[in-house]
């Protein structure tokens, strides 16, 4: 099996790069072999590699910044979306490509399903949705992960910043009315991975198992509640935390301006994954924690 893997020095891309490689023959891009927003070269770089399996986890992810730039994100989120798409028609080759919560308004009380009406608050969510429209309509065989709250040790994301400022200050103010659960990238890639060699090998799964998935750890918290936690087990496992623990402050979302509404409800319900695939997924506290000890850990170098 031929894969090619788009984004691979991202967050979900870095850690694809394990994942994938057992599965078949891997060749991993990055921005400089590949850049999404030149839509010929991406498809002479499927045409020239022919994979059986094309992995997408490069996106435009500057969510503010989209606001000022929606032709640049529209580009990288769904046209180079669509392109990929269409070669992957051709190809009979799978699609694997991630989206986002921020494809919902939030305004839903429960965990979003899959079949609930999306309806993004900012040009990233819409860009992304179209992105998956794009796919949806080629008609390529594709599996597009909706996930949310995702952070690794490689990248930007919350739990890096807010360890950062836990570090230099001795008060902060944490967002405490937006809920969804953290997700890591290994999970994802994880989990990507064992889903690609179950439609790829699996008589019973192949083409049937088409369609979005959504993909979170379980539970549910807020990021103030995360933030929480997080700094208690810096603080436990002995990274210099200097803020103390009755020092972190609940605020509300609306208190901060951003260039892009962000839902406040970023809940999914990964059930559809775990019924067709047989997963359990587990409680995000559980790689927060592994998330902790890796930045702890004393480097060899
Ligand atoms: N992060 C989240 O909280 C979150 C939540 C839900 C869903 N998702 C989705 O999950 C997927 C992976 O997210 P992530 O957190 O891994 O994102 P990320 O860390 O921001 O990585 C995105 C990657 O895309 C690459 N990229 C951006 N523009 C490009 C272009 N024009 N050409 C080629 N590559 C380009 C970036 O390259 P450079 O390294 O050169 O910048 C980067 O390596 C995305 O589809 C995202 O929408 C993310």
């Amino acid at each position: 099996m031929r894969i090619l893997l788009i984004g691979k020095d991202g967050q979900v891309g870095w850690e694809l790069q394990r994942t994938l490689s057992p599965l078949g023959k891997l060749l991993s891009l990055g921005r400089q072999e590949v850049d999404l927003t030149e839509l010929e070269a991406v498809r002479s770089c499927v045409r020239l590699y022919r994979p059986n399996v094309i992995v997408n986890s490069a996106a435009y992810t500057a969510v503010d910044k989209a606001e000022i730039e929606p032709d640049k994100a529209r580009l990288v989120n769904e046209l180079a979306v669509q392109v990929l798409a269409e070669e992957a028609l051709k190809l009979d080759a799978w699609l694997v490509h991630y989206s986002t919560d921020y494809v919902f308004d939030g305004r839903k009380q429960a965990a979003y399903v899959e079949s609930d009406q999306a309806l993004p608050l900012s040009i990233y969510g819409l860009t992304k949705l179209d992105g998956e429209n794009a796919i949806r309509h080629s008609g390529c065989k594709h599996l597009i992960l909706r996930s949310s709250w995702v952070y690794s040790i490689h990248g930007a994301n919350f739990p890096l910043a807010i360890l950062r400022r836990a570090i230099e200050m001795d008060q902060i103010d944490v967002v405490s009315d937006s809920f969804g659960a953290p997700t890591s990238a290994s999970l994802i890639a994880d989990i990507t991975a064992q889903m690609l060699y179950r439609v790829t090998w699996d008589q019973l799964l192949k083409e049937s198992a088409s369609g979005i998935y959504h993909l979170v750890a379980t539970g549910r918290t807020s990021w103030y509640e995360y933030a929480k936690y997080l700094v208690g087990l810096a603080k436990k496992k002995g990274l210099p935390v200097k803020v103390a623990s009755n020092k972190i402050f609940p605020v509300s979302a609306d208190t901060y301006k951003t260039g892009a509404v962000r839902p406040k409800n970023s809940m999914l319900d990964s059930k559809k994954l775990c019924s067709e695939f047989g997963f359990v997924l587990p409680e995000w506290k559980i790689d927060v924690e592994r998330f902790v000890n890796e930045l702890v850990m004393p480097k060899p170098l």
